[in-house]
């Protein structure tokens, strides 16, 4: 059978699963690409470590010139997380002749224009299914299965660590820092596992999905996002009070003409789908025009998940579906832009809030006051009595009726100010 060289940088989480499946499933893989993925070269940038798994003598080493010298290596597993010198090494990899297979959405997030220039300049392809929801085929679903459609929402779990770690705490008693001690553990989370919960993981993906579903041209860092770090154990069990469970949302929806698009901690009904999705799990609930609604669920992240979807991206790039795809994409391109971003403000939604009160007469007045001079209506409270002389500071919970992302904001900010009110102050969306 015929032959075709590829290699690997970076041989960590992914790396090594990736190398598992091409050496140890090489005729699965074979059947499906028509030739046999040949595992030629992996370059780490410390070969004294040991790996989590087995390679041939002879291949490993730190020198990146042993793949960009080697006309015979076809494609190339770009496997290392940040910035720099990631986005060096895929530009030596694309000038080099090199096609490119990747999992990592920060650098497409941040240099996704200038890469994909220079890859469709040197006439080469950069694939990226395992940089969005590990797992889950979404970026070939958006790009290619959902083509006829105008996408109307996409939302989303896109950060398993986050995930992984709400999960645990509500369902297992975690606290926080045991939950994603457990998700660092496991290999889910990012090198610094601050861009898992503070939402950057998930603007940087959603950023991607935006672009594929509404040709929308806007940077992860301008969505607005707002992380799980804030959050206590407190709000995972009222929202369980209340029929709901604490997701970290990722949402990008056409209302009016415009995009909504933001990442936010979110109550959500308990049944629907995207509340039951559990520990690292993903999932991506899509409506187009003509197919409705769409609903992927998978393992979004980890060693096998990811690495399944960067082997799939190494067959379609040797038998040349990356090549046509990536031609047609126009992902970064210089299109214009086909729809503009809406103000966060306008949003319209149910709102949770939650607030460490002094337990004195007077103060839900105060509250209540603020929430009506912006229009609030509240629909429900949660006061508990305060356990006798533990404390004079109870937790004010408060679900609103409709309103605006804009007004909760200003109330919340006014209500922080109240003499009353202690810090750490809470205000999620909701999702009926
Ligand atoms: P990781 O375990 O930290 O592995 C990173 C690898 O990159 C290591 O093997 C490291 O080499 C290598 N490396 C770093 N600098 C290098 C250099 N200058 N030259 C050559 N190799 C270098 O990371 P990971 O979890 O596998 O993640 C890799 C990428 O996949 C990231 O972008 C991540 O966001 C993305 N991703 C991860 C998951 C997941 O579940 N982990 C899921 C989806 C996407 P040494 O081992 O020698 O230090
Ligand atoms: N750190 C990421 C997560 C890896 O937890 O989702 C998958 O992209």
């Amino acid at each position: 059978m015929e032959k075709t060289k590829v290699a690997i940088v970076g041989l960590g989480t992914v790396g090594s699963g990736v190398a598992k499946l091409l050496l140890d499933y090489g005729d699965r893989t074979a059947r499906h690409a028509g030739r046999t993925l040949w595992l030629e070269q992996v370059v780490v940038r410390d070969v004294t470590k040991t790996r989590d798994c087995d390679l041939p003598a002879g291949i490993l080493s730190d020198d990146l010139s042993r793949i960009t010298r080697d006309p015979e290596i076809v494609a190339v597993a770009h496997l290392l997380g940040g910035l720099e010198p990631a986005r060096t090494v895929m530009l030596a990899l694309l000038e080099s002749g090199k096609d490119v297979v990747t999992a990592n959405k920060a650098l497409l997030a941040e240099h996704g224009p200038e890469l994909f220039d220079r890859a469709r300049e040197l006439g080469r392809s950069i694939a990226f299914e395992a940089s969005v929801a590990g797992g889950i085929p979404i970026i070939a679903n958006i790009s290619q299965c959902l083509s006829a459609n105008q996408i109307i929402s996409l939302t989303a779990i896109l950060n398993g660590t986050s995930n992984y770690v709400l999960t645990s705490m509500e369902e297992r008693g975690l606290t926080y820092g045991e939950a994603l001690a457990a998700a660092q553990r496991l290999g889910y989370a990012e090198t610094d596992p601050t861009m898992d919960v503070d939402g950057t993981d998930t603007a940087q993906k959603l950023a991607i999905l935006a672009h594929l579903a509404f040709g929308a041209r806007i940077h992860w860092r301008d969505i607005p996002r707002q992380g799980i770090d804030m959050l206590d154990v407190a709000d995972l069990l009222y929202a369980k009070e209340l029929g709901y469970r604490v997701k970290l949302l990722a949402v990008a929806e056409l209302t009016g003409g415009d995009l909504e698009v933001h990442v936010s901690p979110t109550l959500v009904k308990c049944g629907t789908p995207l509340a039951e999705v559990r520990a690292a799990y993903n999932a991506v609930s899509v409506v187009g025009d003509a197919v409705g609604r769409v609903f992927f669920h998978g393992l979004g992240a980890g060693q096998m998940p990811t690495a399944s979807a960067v082997v799939a991206d190494l067959i379609d790039t040797v038998v040349g579906r990356t090549a046509i795809t990536f031609r047609t994409l126009e992902l970064w391109s210089q299109r214009e832009a086909l729809v503009a971003p809406r103000a966060h403000d306008r949003m319209v939604g149910r709102f949770y809030m939650r607030f460490g009160v002094l337990d004195r007469p007077g103060v839900m007045s105060e509250i209540t006051g603020v929430l009506g001079r912006h229009g609030i209506s509240i629909a429900s409270v949660i006061q508990h009595e305060a356990v006798d002389g533990e404390t004079d500071v109870v937790p004010l919970v408060i679900m609103t009726h409709q309103t605006t992302e804009g007004a909760t904001r200003k109330a919340k900010e006014e209500i922080d100010n109240l003499k009353a009110v202690k810090a750490g102050s809470v205000r999620m969306k909701v999702r009926d």
